[in-house]
């Protein structure tokens, strides 16, 4: 199956280390730039929701700016907190283009289980 490629930012608009606020299909998105390579992840805290794009990169990690929790950039791995991971999203750099990229239909579903997961709670 062929990814639906969909623009999430300008690649060149990037700053290296400087997280950015993006979204796509719905979804709050975090873009961080390191060095030659780009990590879209969910943009929520798993702790208590904040916002990681208020966060600071820390190493290879982004730092959560309201309780410090820390989430591996390449893989959204959290070393520190057990199953507190976040969503790591497939990228793209398509250079011709100075886009970033990431696959619409990868957004989609993690919208709808984000839903189910919500209406189980209920
Ligand atoms: S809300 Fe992110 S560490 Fe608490």
């Amino acid at each position: 199956m062929s990814e639906e490629l969909t623009r999430v930012v300008t690649w060149s608009d990037l700053v290296d280390r400087r997280p950015v606020r993006a979204e796509v299909e719905g979804v709050p998105l975090v873009v961080i730039r390191l060095g030659d390579e780009a990590h879209v992840l969910h943009r929520l805290c798993p702790h208590r929701g904040a916002d990681l794009a208020e966060g600071t990169i820390e190493g290879t990690e982004i730092v959560c700016a309201e309780h410090g929790w820390g989430f591996q950039c390449a893989t959204g791995e959290s070393e520190a907190i057990a199953g507190a991971d976040i969503k790591r999203f497939r990228v793209w750099v398509n250079q011709p283009l100075d886009e970033v990229q990431i696959d619409a239909a990868e957004a989609r579903a993690f919208r709808e289980d984000q839903v189910d997961a919500i209406a189980y709670d209920l």
